[in-house]
């Protein structure tokens, strides 16, 4: 009989990667992947807890299965990420249509808990088969096997892969719930991260992603020195076939210059970074426990574009975090001006359980005030883009081709789609930008030379450079 499974990922770079990992045990367990979560055998809902609106799209979604489960008992609805690790039993005991609670630290026991789930659907008593697995600290080699054992799976973005070098976060800043369900700082062996970009660029990859909540904490022993992300850069680097290496998300303090230096020599490492500044308030960033100040990440960014040219970088902020003052606003403002970032993540502040802002801080900024804050942030993050992107106008830029465009931008004005022979084609310059430009197929999956034409805060439009 075909089994079938349907699974739903919200959240971070970090629970995409997850999900493709738990497909492939899956896969092999006999189950075929639907996108039809009426018909499903298996649904897997992998969460996010870093927001409260995150959790809460995941109960209604939980919710709206539950008469499917009282009338037929047809289905093993399983709980993975971040969410099933923060609720744990909670979600068992409060929605009998959940059998399965497995925290990012035990998804290599996925597919058998699902098993075993599954082996007394229909009957009264299954439930008594639902299990809950959670443990972030044990280092498991299963867990670890998962990683190395991985198929690349073409998601949305194509010729692109998630590597991650490490798990978890040992920063404790006191707004995020990260450290909490994703356990201790644990640094992936250097040749199992390399033994496994090889194989996914065998497999056709282009471009990896090298991931970690604090990716330039990366660090291990080797012949008595102490190796860096630049170590992992350079390993990466010599892949024959790969195009493109970069990594995220980076923490604004220990990062070391060698691995600017590595971004500025490696052609294939992309002159990008996220570098998330949560508030451009020194009285702020005190309170959230991020051991910086404003000045030290400016000097920090100037740096970075002295020894990488070109360099683009995408930030994250908070608004309304406990205690913040429109004056706070202000110098977030004033930050978002000076650093000019290529794009910010904009969010607004969300008490999570556990953490040391919520037992300790009120939730004081109205929400709309954080609502207007957060419009402020991203209209001027809008201003910053468009007019740097203005001035790229006439460049040529490396871009690597996705695919096919969607939507027929350059020909907007006219009714005539594309030629078939040169049609329209998107990929992303080394900086994370958007182009879209008429090509030829055969661009796909290569990088080519683009010269840009016109821009918009979000797009740029070009022209294939002869
Ligand atoms: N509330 C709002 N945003 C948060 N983030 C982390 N924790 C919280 C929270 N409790 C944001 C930070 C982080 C991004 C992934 O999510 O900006 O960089
Ligand atoms: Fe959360 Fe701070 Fe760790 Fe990022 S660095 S995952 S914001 S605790």
């Amino acid at each position: 009989m075909n089994k079938t499974y349907y699974i739903e990922t919200m959240g971070c770079q970090m629970n995409k990667l997850d999900s493709e990992l738990v497909m492939v045990p899956l896969e092999r367990a006999g189950y075929t992947k639907t996108t039809d979560i009426q018909s499903a055998d298996v649904i897997i809902f992998n969460t996010c807890s870093v927001r409260q609106h995150a959790e809460d799209k995941v109960i209604s979604k939980v919710g709206q299965l539950r008469s499917r489960f009282l009338k037929h008992r047809d289905f093993v609805l399983a709980i993975i990420g971040c969410m099933a690790q923060r609720m744990g039993q909670e979600l068992l005991d409060g929605y009998p249509q959940v059998a399965v609670v497995c925290g990012p630290g035990q998804i290599h026991q996925l597919t058998d808990l699902i098993e075993k789930a599954a082996t007394n659907l229909g009957s009264k008593k299954s439930r008594d088969d639902r299990s809950v697995a959670l443990n972030t600290s044990e280092k498991s080699p299963e867990l670890e096997q998962l990683d190395t054992t991985r198929q690349y799976v073409d998601t949305k973005k194509p010729f692109m892969a998630f590597v991650r070098v490490m798990r978890g976060c040992n920063n404790f800043c006191n707004y995020c719930i990260v450290p909490y369900v994703r356990g201790q700082e644990q640094y992936r062996p250097l040749k199992n991260i390399v033994d496994e970009s090889r194989r996914l660029v065998e497999q056709g990859v282009k471009e990896i992603t090298l991931l970690g909540q604090v990716v330039n904490h990366w660090k291990n022993q080797h012949n008595g020195h102490t190796q860096n992300l630049a170590d992992v850069l350079h390993a990466v680097h010599e892949i024959d076939g790969l195009l493109r290496l970069r990594f995220v998300t980076s923490y604004p303090r220990n990062f070391d210059d060698n691995v600017l230096q590595a971004m500025a020599d490696l052609p294939k490492v992309c002159p990008y970074l996220h570098l998330p500044a949560q508030s451009g308030s020194d009285r702020m960033l005190k309170a959230m426990n991020r051991h910086y100040t404003v000045g030290e990440y400016l000097d920090f960014v100037q740096k970075a574009r002295q020894i990488v040219p070109d360099l683009s970088i995408a930030g994250d902020f908070i608004v309304g975090y406990c205690g913040e003052q429109e004056s706070d606003q202000q110098e977030t403002l004033t930050l978002i001006e000076k650093v000019r970032y290529k794009n910010c993540f904009v969010f607004k502040y969300s008490p999570r359980p556990g953490t040391k802002s919520e037992g300790r801080f009120a939730d004081d900024v109205p929400p709309e005030v954080k609502q207007r804050r957060l419009v402020e942030l991203l209209a001027l993050q809008s201003q910053v883009s468009e007019k740097d992107n203005q001035a790229l106008v006439g460049e040529t830029l490396d871009v690597l081709v996705e695919g096919l465009s969607k939507k027929p931008h350059l020909d907007k004005d006219s009714k005539t789609p594309p030629p078939a022979d040169t049609p329209q084609l998107v990929g992303r310059t080394g900086g994370d930008q958007i182009v879209v430009f008429n090509g030829d197929r055969e661009n796909i999956g290569q990088i080519v030379p683009v010269t840009i034409k016109k821009t918009s805060a979000l797009t740029f439009f070009g022209e294939l450079a002869k």
